[in-house]
């Protein structure tokens, strides 16, 4: 029994020497170890043996069994290394072949109309914040002086997501959450997706909006004006009228929604502006002090505006763009033209 264990284990030492691949020291693993390999055959007549010679052999079977798994385990990582080795050199990359132009990717429209107008307001000493889009009914509404039986929830087509989380219908929002946070000065634009329940020609059930805020100490409505004419004409160009028209918002007092003069026909009136000569832009308002009461702001010594704008909207002017399911087909030939 001693003899034909080393007799194996000699065979077995010049068999894996030969070896030329890691696929031939794997077949030599499973003739010798594996579950009907010689050395295992071997083991298994251990148990015909005198009880006295047992110990003694088993010890010896057991030590052969290591080495080879010893020997084995040093081929392969021989071996490995010079497969290694020849790949490299195969595959070696030749620096002197031209480049593959990568396929230049592109900013979506809306992307795209988001910067320029949170670049615009940076200018204007704002900054971005941004909220979540699966949100309180609190923050959504409650907050912005939107009670539960308030008939300004029926203007809103909302995806409830139980009795008091929803998918954010506007990012008015941000509002509340910035100004929980912090004490005015508070001077923030807020970029983001929100959701209606709401689907045709000029409704998609995802938009984008763009919310600003600012309070701080003897804000006036002239402030808002100053802010907004400067941002509209830094948008859509110096020359182009703007107007306000009173309006209403929960979360406003006065509130107010601009114009600006068509885009398309000047002013003139053309079937994009219905013949009025002018477009709705954006919303906005003096902050309403009943949302202070709910950040715990003193409306006896701050005051300010915020205003609200959709994305859609300002591209489809800007790049006379007459169709909003354009903008989330994903069709490659209209995406390219930005
Ligand atoms: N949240 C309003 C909407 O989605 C837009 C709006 C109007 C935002 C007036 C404002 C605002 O901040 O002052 O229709």
């Amino acid at each position: 029994m001693e003899d034909r264990l080393q007799g194996l284990l000699t065979e077995a030492r010049s068999l894996i020497g030969e070896a030329t691949s890691l696929d031939e020291i794997e077949t030599l693993r499973v003739n010798i170890l594996g579950r009907k390999g010689t050395l295992t055959a071997l083991l298994k007549g251990l148990a015909d043996l005198p009880p006295e010679q047992k110990p003694v052999l088993g010890k010896l079977a057991n030590q052969i069994k290591e080495q080879i798994l010893a020997v084995l385990e040093d081929a392969r990582r021989v071996l490995g290394e010079a497969e290694q080795q020849r790949r490299t050199v195969e595959g070696a990359v030749d620096v002197t072949l031209p480049g593959r132009r990568l396929p230049a990717g592109g900013t979506h429209p809306i992307t795209r109309v988001t910067d320029d107008v949170c670049a615009i307001f940076k200018r204007l000493g704002f900054s971005v914040a941004q909220g979540p889009e699966i949100e309180l009914d609190y923050y959504n509404f409650e907050a912005l002086n939107i009670p539960k039986d308030h008939p300004a929830r029926q203007m809103q087509d909302t995806f409830y997501v139980s009795d008091d989380v929803v998918l954010r219908t506007h990012t008015s929002p941000v509002q509340v959450r910035v100004m929980e946070k912090q004490q005015p000065p508070v001077k923030v634009v807020v970029p983001g997706r929100v959701y209606r329940c709401d689907s045709d020609l000029t409704h998609t059930p995802m938009f984008d909006q763009i919310e600003g805020l600012l309070v701080d100490k003897a804000v006036t409505f002239a402030d808002l004006k100053g802010v907004l004419v400067a941002f509209l004409h830094a948008f859509f160009g110096s020359s182009a009228g703007v107007r306000f028209r009173p309006s209403y918002f929960p979360f406003t007092e006065p509130s107010a929604e601009v114009d600006i003069e068509c885009v398309m026909c000047k002013g003139k009136g053309c079937r994009v502006c219905g013949q009025t000569g002018w477009l709705e832009i954006l919303g906005c308002g003096m902050v309403d002090p009943a949302v202070y009461k709910f950040v715990n702001y003193d409306p006896e010594e701050f005051t300010g505006f915020a205003f609200g704008m959709g994305v859609e909207r300002l591209a489809m002017l800007r790049y006379g763009i007459d169709d909003l399911r354009l903008f989330f087909a994903n069709d490659l030939r209209f995406l390219r033209q930005f």
